[in-house]
């Protein structure tokens, strides 16, 4: 999979790519990451990017050209692909629209700045707006960033040997169960028995019930969504009628 990003802070994402499970990617050609610098595609002797917004008010505005010059430089390239801009005003980013995402052959993401980007990129250049939660940030470079992690994870061969994607919270729409590893006992608290039973089957049932427990305490509302089978519906029945504490 192919993806530019365009924005104009390209070094903060030098180390992003390098590390971890990306870096790997990279470099084993699995995934290809180009960064272009939006000014590069500016004119004048101050490269301007951006401007006052007609009919005044606060804050500036990204200018189009140099953006649609970028888009039409890459795709001279690499021919049509799905341009996405990160903004919070975009449908909201999660795991079922990272596998949608995962699918493509190349994406172009759009980092906006300022006070936002001239709309007629918007309106005609952009396939999609993404958003990662209600919140502003400062640029979309952080954004992106987060959409390029989980859609990475979702590409073939990408997470190699490690821990199967499907395994992960949010798969089958219920989060994750507890984690242990050694020691056996960190400062008097003792890793759960069943853990240590060898009982594949207990193990497995003990896990279920944990994560349909944390499901039903942090995200009743995932529970609605979630593949639910008979034993699932079994264990949350019990929950919800023992008392806590
Ligand atoms: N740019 C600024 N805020 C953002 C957000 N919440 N999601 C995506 N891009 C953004």
């Amino acid at each position: 999979m192919r993806v530019d990003i365009l924005t104009l802070f390209p070094d903060l994402f030098a180390h992003f790519l390098k590390e971890s499970i990306l870096g790997r990617a990279i470099k084993k050609e699995l995934l290809d990451i180009q960064i272009t610098n939006i000014r590069s595609f500016a004119t004048g002797p101050h490269r301007t990017v951006d401007d006052r917004p007609y009919g005044g008010g606060d804050g500036m505005v990204l200018k189009p050209g140099p953006i649609y010059r970028a888009l039409q430089s890459i795709e001279r390239e690499t021919g049509k692909s799905s341009v996405l801009l990160l903004s919070p005003q975009g449908r909201t980013f999660n795991q079922s629209a990272a596998w949608e995402l995962s699918r493509k052959e190349h994406l172009i993401l759009i980092c906006g700045h300022y006070e936002g980007i001239d709309e007629r990129i918007r309106t005609h250049c952009v396939d999609m707006e993404l958003s990662i939660g209600d919140y502003v940030l400062s640029g979309g470079e952080l954004a992106a960033m987060v959409v390029v992690d989980v859609v990475s994870r979702l590409v073939p061969n990408v997470l190699g040997g490690e821990r199967s994607n499907l395994e992960d919270t949010f798969e089958d729409g219920l989060l994750e169960y507890p984690h242990f590893t050694r020691p056996k006992v960190f400062k008097d608290l003792e890793v759960p028995e069943v853990l240590l039973s060898g009982n594949h089957e207990l193990i497995r049932v003990w896990r279920r019930t944990e994560s349909l427990k944390r499901t039903l305490e942090r995200r009743p509302d995932l529970l609605y969504k979630a593949k639910l089978t008979e034993e699932d519906r079994r264990i949350l029945a019990q929950l919800q009628v023992e008392p806590r504490g």
